[in-house]
């Protein structure tokens, strides 16, 4: 398994590009099953994740070509024969669930693997099933399969249990052809949904008021082609963000990568961030030092949960004492503990961490465990004296595509070992 051995003490510098969203471009892949119509995707990001996505639309009976070089990918599921997700490719990629919705609504029944636990959480899906479910599907769960049918899916008005972002994505994906209106109460709002009725829409679909907590769809009888860009990540531009931050470097951004990071910026100005904007980029400065801020992760606006890792690694050696509270999954402090050995000082109790700033942190061996803590280990990396030896890096390589190659741009001290 390869590792990123890195040397701290760079100040990242430079300029930043965001690679398309990996969270967008899955649900567009899945979707892409709701039409016998070809499709062309362009800024697909070339992450393993995508690779688990086409290898299981693949298996279905999906013709694609994936340009990995310019992130293009064209498909053909006119072709599709196999309406099943199987376990072997959901356990190691639980977004496979988002195949569910599309394959119901196109054909009338899909068999997918219930995805089981993960690092960060147990991450049920039972809002996916009720949403499903209220369209008229019969839903069966046997020998850890979901096994949903329905002769034609009927519009409905379905309240979401909770706010789920790939619940709320396979829900419309489910209801964009059903027969009649839907209408979606207490949605998920953040971008990526967004993203995705973009590429609906360009493919046929009737659906309003995404982005907010009520959705209307008119679900259609078929859909046609589509060609449709995928969003930028904002996410990665968030990580590489707090890592321009923490090393007191200067790196511009485009604009358009920070558009759906408002609260991540507004804490980073409060921390000591300079943000001078000029027409198409935005310069990032960090202070010598960053002041301790609190963070409290929710849905989208609120400061994304996919960056409170990579903020607690900022807060290890900013000035003052910092809580981070993780309210969206109960299991998503597994980088403290590798944090602590490089010797920051937190202190975690449920799901509030409280973070002393020390001076310093001092470079180890240290272990990824999910891809978001990951990312934080490396940005702590990034800052420690010596030298830090991140292992089983195949976690980052879930989200970032070409880390190493685009912090070595911006002057990180980084290699990989391939292992
Ligand atoms: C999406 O996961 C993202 N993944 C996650 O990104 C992100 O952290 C998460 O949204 C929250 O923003 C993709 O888009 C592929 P949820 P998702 O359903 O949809 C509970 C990353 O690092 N829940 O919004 O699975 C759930 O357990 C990944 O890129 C239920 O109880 O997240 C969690 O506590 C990690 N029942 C909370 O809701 C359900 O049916 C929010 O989960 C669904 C969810």
């Amino acid at each position: 398994m390869d590792s990123l051995r890195i040397e701290g003490g760079a100040r990242l510098t430079g300029s930043f590009r965001a690679s398309g969203a990996k969270n967008a471009a899955l649900p567009c892949l899945a979707a892409t099953l709701l039409t016998s119509q070809p499709v062309r995707l362009t800024n697909v990001p070339a992450l393993r994740d995508i690779r688990t996505m086409t290898a299981l639309l693949a298996e279905m009976g999906a013709r694609l070509v994936w340009d990995e070089a310019t992130g293009e990918i064209t498909l053909d599921c006119s072709g599709v024969f196999r309406l099943e997700a199987p376990y072997e490719l959901v356990r190691t990629m639980r977004a496979s669930v988002l195949c569910l919705g599309p394959l119901v609504a196109r054909y009338g029944h899909a068999r997918v693997s219930l995805p089981g636990g993960c690092a960060i959480g147990e991450r049920p899906i039972d809002q996916h099933l009720a949403g499903i479910e209220a369209l008229g599907a019969r839903i069966d769960l046997s020998h850890g399969y979901v096994d949903a049918r329905a002769r034609r899916l009927v519009g409905a008005r379905i309240p979401m249990g909770l706010v789920t972002v790939t619940g709320t994505m396979n829900v419309v994906m489910a209801a964009s052809l059903a027969r009649g209106e839907s209408e979606i109460d207490n949605a998920a709002c953040e971008p990526e949904v967004v993203n995705l009725c973009d590429f609906l829409r360009a493919m046929g679909a009737e659906i309003e008021g995404d982005g907010t907590p009520t959705i209307h769809i008119q679900g259609r009888e078929e859909f046609g082609g589509g060609d449709f860009a995928v969003m930028a990540d904002r996410i990665e531009a968030g990580t590489y963000l707090i890592g321009c931050a923490m090393t007191g470097g200067t790196v511009s951004f485009a604009k358009a990568d920070l558009a759906h990071l408002a609260l991540p910026l507004a804490l980073l100005r409060r921390a000591g961030v300079e943000i001078a904007g000029d027409g198409e980029t935005v310069q990032i400065t960090g202070p010598e030092r960053l002041t301790a801020v609190d963070a409290t992760t929710a849905p989208y606006p609120a400061f994304p949960t996919d960056l409170q890792a990579q903020w607690m690694a900022a807060m290890a050696t900013a000035d003052g004492v910092s809580v981070v509270r993780e309210e969206v999954f109960e299991n998503r402090f597994m980088h403290v503990a590798e944090l602590m050995r490089m010797g920051a000082d937190i202190r975690v109790d449920g799901a509030t961490a409280v973070v002393r700033g020390v001076d310093s942190l001092s470079g180890a061996p240290v272990m990824a465990t999910d891809l978001r803590a990951s990312a934080s280990l490396v940005l702590a990396g990034l800052i420690a004296r010596g030298e830090t030896c991140l292992a089983r890096i195949y976690h980052l390589d879930r989200g970032y595509e070409h880390l190493e190659e685009k912090l070595a741009a911006l002057g990180a001290r980084v290699v990989r070992e391939r292992g």
